[in-house]
């Protein structure tokens, strides 16, 4: 073959290609590779949801979940024990409550004994130490699945906001430390601002779900908290769409206008551009979600002895610190922080 038979003349040696620059050179060893990692995952970084539901003693596994739980309030507080002693700062809590409690409002959710509301007071009963993060959209509280007020097809900002406003302040009176709403509706953080500064609560911070996607990665969490088979129609009108990035920017900057403390940015593995352009953007606080679905692409795949399970999910936590997380929501949070506790 004419072709690779160059004249030896014109073949250069690999120190003349790369100038003497070896990159392998720290990677040789494992002391060297350590020496010169630049991202790095500590249990610092790990926010774990936690889904529960009502009743005493109960706890069901989520079948697109494997090893995720609904717990009973008794239980999730055993739960936030755990978590604690492993070092995990805060817990994000999500209730599923009975059918009969959900209606066209989610009115439920201004009930100040609700499942959340439970879940908070006994949570900071018992383990005062750890953050609890609480979600403030209608979605399981109403009847349809939707994050907001449904009015003839249409989901109503003003009236939604309103409502969760409202809601947060009991919240916050339940002893909730970051209200976090995932709702996606105008003018929210504002609202909650107010509603809490208004209410005494100045110390209770906002978490905005800032830059939460209409996504097909959450199809496990909608089984979790029972809205899987309610849903009608999709949540485009109010989440942004996949291919948006600017519109992610112009939202995380009205968030942090109206007073947000910590942004996040849902789904999370997807969107890891949309994470570091956050990050460089404004320097605040941010956080990812890695939501249901790629808790379940990971499991299913390790199941299946696709890939080494472990691995794949340290891996994934890694990742979302390099592309600048300051810290990530996950439902891997206990596996990881138990392998962490051991290196
Ligand atoms: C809705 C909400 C969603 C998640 C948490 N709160 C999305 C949805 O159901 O549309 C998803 C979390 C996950 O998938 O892990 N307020």
């Amino acid at each position: 073959n004419k072709l690779t038979r160059a004249k030896p003349e014109a073949i250069r040696s690999v120190d003349e290609i790369t100038a003497g620059r070896r990159l392998r050179r720290m990677r040789k060893a494992d002391w060297s590779r350590r020496l010169v990692q630049e991202s790095h995952l500590r249990v610092d970084d790990l926010i774990w949801p936690i889904f529960l539901i009502e009743g005493k003693k109960r706890q069901e596994e989520i079948a697109a979940m494997p090893g995720v739980f609904r717990y009973s309030v008794d239980l999730a507080v055993l739960q936030a024990e755990r978590a604690a002693k492993l070092g995990i700062p805060a817990l994000a809590t999500f209730p599923n409550i009975d059918m009969s409690r959900r209606d066209a409002r989610g009115s439920a959710i201004l009930d100040p004994d609700n499942l959340i509301n439970q879940a908070t007071r006994a949570i900071k009963e018992a383990v005062p130490g750890i953050g609890v993060i609480t979600d403030v959209a209608l979605d399981p509280f109403t009847n349809h699945g939707h994050d907001g007020i449904l009015s003839e097809g249409v989901i109503v900002n003003d009236e939604t906001v309103a409502q969760i406003a409202e809601a947060a302040v009991l919240q916050a009176a339940a002893g909730s430390d970051v209200i976090a709403p995932s709702d996606m509706m105008d003018g929210r953080i504002g609202a909650i601002r107010d509603a809490l500064d208004g209410n005494g609560f100045q110390d209770v911070a906002i978490m905005s779900y800032a830059t939460k996607f209409a996504s097909a990665f959450y199809g496990p969490y909608r089984e979790a908290i029972g809205t899987g088979g309610l849903l009608k129609g999709d949540k485009k009108t109010y989440y942004i769409d996949p291919a948006n990035t600017d519109e992610a920017l112009r939202e995380t900057e009205q968030d942090l206008a109206e007073g947000a403390d910590m942004v996040m940015v849902k789904p999370g593995l997807p969107y890891l551009d949309i994470v570091r352009r956050l990050k460089d953007s404004f320097a605040v606080p941010t956080f990812a979600y890695q939501v249901s679905g790629e808790y379940a692409m990971i499991k299913a795949a390790a199941a299946n002895g696709w890939l080494d399970g472990d691995r794949a999910m340290m891996e994934s936590l890694l990742a979302f610190k390099r592309a600048g997380c300051d810290g990530i929501l996950t439902y891997f949070a206990l596996e990881a922080a138990e392998i962490l506790a051991v290196r």
